[in-house]
């Protein structure tokens, strides 16, 4: 069920994706980069992806990781690359432009998620790591491959949020200001981009992943509390939504939270 203001979204990002059209040539599928793409929701998105036909790319810091990815998946191509470091975008640029030409969709995933107690302290280090993977290497990465993605056909950037964009769980203050500033970002960007680019905002419910395992450790048994969904029935909906063209995919109980926002404050934080 898409409310009014989401069925305009998707009205207004579907009349931008379609004018891509013009670019349309013979038969192939479009170029992914999946940043934070060796593990979790990156990783099984990128498997989505291939599974569909399209040619992906991943980047991650952890070359283990990045290896033991492309041992699952051989289709994929990786690159270590640490999203929060601006020369490593520079570097991503060049390896596409040599290894993936036709990418037409960004993903911009990696994230981190860090408890921060403000009535204790909170190192400027670990402020820092969150606001620069978060929210600064979305922004930036969007402003380094733009000119890459337009040229190709349907280029679309889709930002990975979360339900916490727009309700905060307090125990995790910085990084649900970066998820909701990245939605703020992505209604601007998606503004200014009308007509030339696909705009595209996933914002995930709770994921078993290994983003918060020290959360993930204290929630209720199974049947109680929110549904945990594994990353491969959430990434097997987010790219179905994507490939169906909707601008605002926000999935499971991520809607409760899209809907009443704030107002469910009281309950997320007793
Ligand atoms: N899981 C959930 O419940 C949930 C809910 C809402 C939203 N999300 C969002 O979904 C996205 C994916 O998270 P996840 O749950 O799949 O967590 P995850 O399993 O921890 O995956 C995060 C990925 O990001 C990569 N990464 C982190 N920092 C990076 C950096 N500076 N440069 C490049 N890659 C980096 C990590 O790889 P390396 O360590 O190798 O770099 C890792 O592969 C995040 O944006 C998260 O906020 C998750």
């Amino acid at each position: 069920m898409i409310d009014a203001r989401q069925a305009r979204a998707k009205a207004h990002n579907e009349a931008s994706w379609m004018s891509g059209e013009r670019k349309m040539s013979g038969e192939r599928k479009s170029g992914v980069l999946i940043t934070g793409g060796g593990s979790g929701i990156g990783l099984a998105m990128a498997a989505e992806f291939l599974k569909r036909g399209y040619d992906v790319a991943i980047c991650g810091r952890d070359p283990e990781r990045l290896a033991a990815a492309k041992g699952k998946h051989p289709g994929l191509r990786t690159m270590e690359a640490d999203v929060a470091r601006s020369e490593d975008h520079a570097r991503l640029a060049s390896w596409l432009a040599a290894e993936l030409p036709h990418l037409s969709v960004l993903v911009n995933n990696a994230g981190i998620m860090h408890a921060s107690d403000f009535r204790g302290s909170v190192g400027l280090g670990e402020i820092r790591s969150e606001l620069d993977t978060n929210l600064l290497a979305p922004v930036a990465l969007t402003a380094a491959l733009l000119p890459m993605l337009v040229r190709n056909e349907k280029p679309t950037v889709v930002n990975v949020t979360s339900g916490l964009a727009f309700c905060p769980s307090a125990e995790f203050p910085v990084y649900c200001a970066t998820k909701a500033a990245l939605h703020s970002f992505t209604l601007s960007l998606r503004h200014q981009l009308t007509g030339r680019v696909r705009v595209v905002e996933i914002a995930p419910p709770i994921v078993a992943t290994g983003l918060d395992k020290r959360s993930q450790a204290r929630r209720p048994a199974e049947g109680s509390g929110p549904p945990v969904l594994s990353a491969e029935t959430f990434a097997s909906e987010a790219v179905q939504r994507f490939e169906q063209g909707e601008a605002e995919i926000v999935i499971g109980v991520a809607n409760g939270l899209r809907q009443r926002g704030e107002a469910l404050f009281a309950d997320m934080n007793p």
